[in-house]
């Protein structure tokens, strides 16, 4: 594996054009997290992205393109309202789903009819996928199911030489995955919040968006259980968060809180992880700390549900799948 090196971004990204010009997976920096990249058009690289992840074959990926003219490649049909998000928000942390042209192959959309896509901010990224010139398709850098990586060290962890290489862009600034809006069925429908907010997309497209998304959806990435770390995550309103922690330490078990607010931290058992209480900078540094709480052997990760304005909803819905979908604890 290419460790990082003092590569200029110039000889990284050649090197990685080349690697995946041959088929091997490179893992890319995005703004929202590391992607798991290869040739969406080559059926092989494809299926070494769903083996290396361990993701089930029926779980479509994300196309990343570098401009908007390339929808028309993946896309049967562009819907205006497609163009009016992709001009308003790309790039940027939003993905389209379209339905999917002909000749898409089906290993990247799990099957489906319809495709997903993006073209991500990260200037590292935007110059891979414009020097390619082609689509690249790109799920979170991380095991089926676990929580997405935000720097290039959390790939490493994940992988090991399993990638052919990392490209090292830094910490990611957003943080937490993309807003996904389905655009294939008329009405546009937020299948995944993110740091796009609905009420951005409603000011864009001058109408309602559906909020959630419709009964028996195919979107594998809104199981209720996803995001997780090896520790078992307990969501609390933000004053709950320190008799919660007594609660679980109660029982024996090591814990972590996640929250902006101090905990006491005379008990053993207890860490206290800071975090921001403005909800994008909680959102930048969220996966790194329930990494952290795994690094320390945490049992119990206890964490602080922020509000849910702005992007404030988007980290909620993560912190609830990585908790398995279940409801707040009350102490
Ligand atoms: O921010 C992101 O979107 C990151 C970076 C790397 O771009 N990517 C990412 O990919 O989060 P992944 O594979 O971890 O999540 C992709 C999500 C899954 O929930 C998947 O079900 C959904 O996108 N998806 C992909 N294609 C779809 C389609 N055709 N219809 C509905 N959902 C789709
Ligand atoms: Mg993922």
């Amino acid at each position: 594996m290419s460790h990082a090196r003092p590569d200029t971004s110039a000889s990284q990204i050649e090197q990685a054009a080349a690697l995946l010009a041959q088929g091997r997976l490179v893992a890319i920096p995005t703004e929202t997290v590391y992607g798991l990249a290869g040739d969406a058009r080559n059926p092989d690289a494809v299926r070494a992205i769903f083996a290396l992840k361990g993701r089930p074959a029926d779980h479509p990926l994300i196309v990343h393109i570098g401009t908007v003219a390339e929808i028309a490649a993946w896309a049967a049909r562009v819907p205006p309202a497609a163009m009016e998000l992709a001009s308003a928000f790309w790039p940027g942390p939003l993905t389209l789903v379209l339905p999917a042209a002909p000749d898409v192959p089906r290993v990247v959309t799990g099957g489906l009819d319809t495709v997903a896509l993006r073209m991500p901010a990260h200037p590292l990224a935007l110059a891979l996928l414009r020097r390619l010139g082609r689509g690249l398709a790109a799920p979170s850098a991380n095991r089926y199911g676990r929580v997405s990586p935000t720097c290039a060290r959390h790939v490493r962890e994940e992988f090991g030489e399993g990638v052919a290489m990392v490209v090292d862009g830094g910490a990611c600034t957003i943080g937490i995955e993309s807003t996904i809006v389905d655009l294939s069925a008329g009405t546009a429908r937020i299948l995944r919040p993110g740091a796009i907010t609905p009420e951005q997309i409603e000011r864009c497209l001058h109408a309602a968006v559906e909020r959630q998304p419709a009964p028996g959806t195919r979107s594998p990435g809104l199981k209720a259980s996803h995001y997780c770390p090896r520790a078992r995550v307990v969501c609390t309103a933000p004053d709950q968060a320190a008799a919660t922690a007594a609660h679980w330490l109660a029982r024996g078990h090591r814990v972590c809180v996640l929250s902006p607010a101090a905990c006491d931290q005379m008990h053993a058992g207890l860490v206290w992880l800071r975090v921001s209480d403005d909800a994008s900078t909680l959102a930048r540094q969220l996966y790194a700390k329930l990494r952290q709480a795994d690094d320390l052997q945490a049992d119990v990760i206890v964490a602080a549900l922020p509000a849910a304005a702005g992007i404030g909803a988007a980290v909620r819905d993560r912190l609830r799948r990585a908790a398995g979908g279940g409801e707040e604890f009350r102490a």
